[in-house]
């Protein structure tokens, strides 16, 4: 029997095999606090690493430009199945391979090059794939920014309708990957209407909570929603497109394919069904509860140290921090807190500098932790530890508190296991 398919990966690739082992072991010895993040089910790792993997197909299920595929049709349809019956709506597009992708996607369908789009700034909590010069979305189509009040740190709607009315946006979109508050859907739907523009949400950081019904959900406001399956509903990387607009439905499917992408990632549709099955299921909806429960543990604790939570709090899994008053950077913070092995990302807050190195703001995320079933106690412990390390750090002698930070950290890992077997 052929060698290539029996030999495993330790044999074959000793490098690779030692890194994924020390990646799992990182996952289970440090605490993921960025809010991106999640941990996945053994379930949907199985499907992940599934020969699925090997079939090539473009197109849609019973529409395909390749034979074999009835399996995978079974699976897609699966998914498409129970993503409409979580989010209760009527059209979904499963096979974008991440949240940009479903987002160019968007723009393909609704939009014409030079069209004008308006999105949250990147600085307030928006999303490059929203209208970021860097970005294809904002060099290909003409994209204006609306922020938050400068004192509630919290949007501004009167401000939006105000733009809107005079940018006169084809294209109006809410969500974000650093706002940690509820969106107000229906009155941004009801902007959007008023001006004569189309309504996106992008609820990639939300859909989980959205899912489980913790955070009121985008439909009917919206006209089209986009999502990725990490972050909140606890899946593999890929994005979704979900939409109400009977008369779009055969448009979007082309913007996708052969719009934007060829053919599937078989496996991560296959994981994506999963994740979504998992996601109907109750013990999903306990989860996404205890992380927002968590997240406000947390944006307290942290405040009640005197580090100041940017928009006073959290109605999400997202607790932005503003390092201002401590004197010292998101990049600082980030490195101390990775030294005693919880891992978060520097971010931009309000007002903040153009300059990454510089940003004053820290992003953390719950849902992670939650999935290790952490709660309230481990998160008011984490909200202290945290501060502890930011003080330290502060008056320049963090060397003693990272060690017993660490250790704190160590036994809560021992006692809250990544446990797979
Ligand atoms: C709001 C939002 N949209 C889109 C994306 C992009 O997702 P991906 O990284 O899968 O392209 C993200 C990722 O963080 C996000 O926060």
């Amino acid at each position: 029997m052929s060698s290539h398919f029996q030999t495993s990966l330790v044999e074959i690739d000793p490098l690779v095999a030692r890194a994924l082992k020390n990646e799992r072991a990182r996952q289970q010895d440090q605490i993921e606090l960025i809010a991106s993040e999640t941990i996945v089910s053994r379930a949907v790792l199985d499907a992940l690493g599934h020969e699925i993997t090997n079939k090539t197909l473009e197109g849609y299920p019973g529409n395909r430009f390749h034979a074999g595929g009835h399996y995978v049709d079974i699976i897609e349809q699966a998914a498409i199945d129970r993503a409409k019956e979580l989010f209760g709506c009527d059209y979904v597009n499963v096979p974008p391979p991440s949240g940009s992708q479903a987002n160019l996607a968007v723009f393909f369908l609704l939009l014409a090059p030079g069209d004008k789009v308006l999105s949250l700034d990147l600085a307030s909590g928006g999303h490059l794939s929203h209208g970021l010069k860097a970005n294809l979305s904002g060099r290909w189509f003409d994209a204006h920014h609306y922020g938050v009040n400068p004192q509630s740190e919290v949007i501004d709607y009167g401000e939006v309708e105000r733009l809107a009315a005079e940018i006169k946006p084809r294209l109006l979109i809410a969500g974000g990957s650093a706002y940690p508050r509820e969106i107000d859907f229906e009155r941004m739907g009801t902007i959007a209407k008023k001006t004569g523009a189309l309504f996106h949400v992008d609820m990639a950081h939300i859909a989980g909570l959205v899912a489980a019904g913790v955070h009121p959900s985008p439909f009917p406001h919206a006209d089209i929603v986009t999502c990725t399956t990490t972050k909140t509903l606890r899946g593999p990387r890929g994005g979704l497109i979900l939409c109400n607009r009977q008369d779009w439905m055969k448009r979007l499917q082309s913007a996708v394919f052969p719009g934007v992408q060829g053919s599937i990632h078989t496996q991560v549709i296959a994981a994506k069904a999963v994740c979504l099955g998992e996601a109907l299921n109750d013990e999903f909806k306990t989860y996404a509860a205890q992380v927002k429960t968590n997240a406000a543990v947390l944006a307290r604790g942290l405040n009640r140290r005197g580090i100041r939570i940017v928009s006073g709090g959290t109605d999400t899994h997202i607790v932005l921090l503003d390092l201002s008053s401590k004197g010292l950077t998101g990049k600082r913070v980030e490195a101390i807190l990775e030294q005693a092995n919880i891992t978060s990302n520097k971010n931009a807050i309000p007002n903040d500098s153009p300059r990454p190195p510089e940003w004053v703001g820290l992003r953390l995320g719950t849902a992670a932790a939650t999935t290790r079933a952490m709660k309230e106690v481990e998160f008011e412990l984490l909200s202290q530890i945290i501060a502890d390390l930011v003080d330290a750090e502060a008056a320049g002698n963090s060397a003693a508190q990272v060690e017993t930070s660490a250790a704190q950290v160590a036994e809560l890992c021992d006692r809250f296991p990544v446990s797979r077997s």
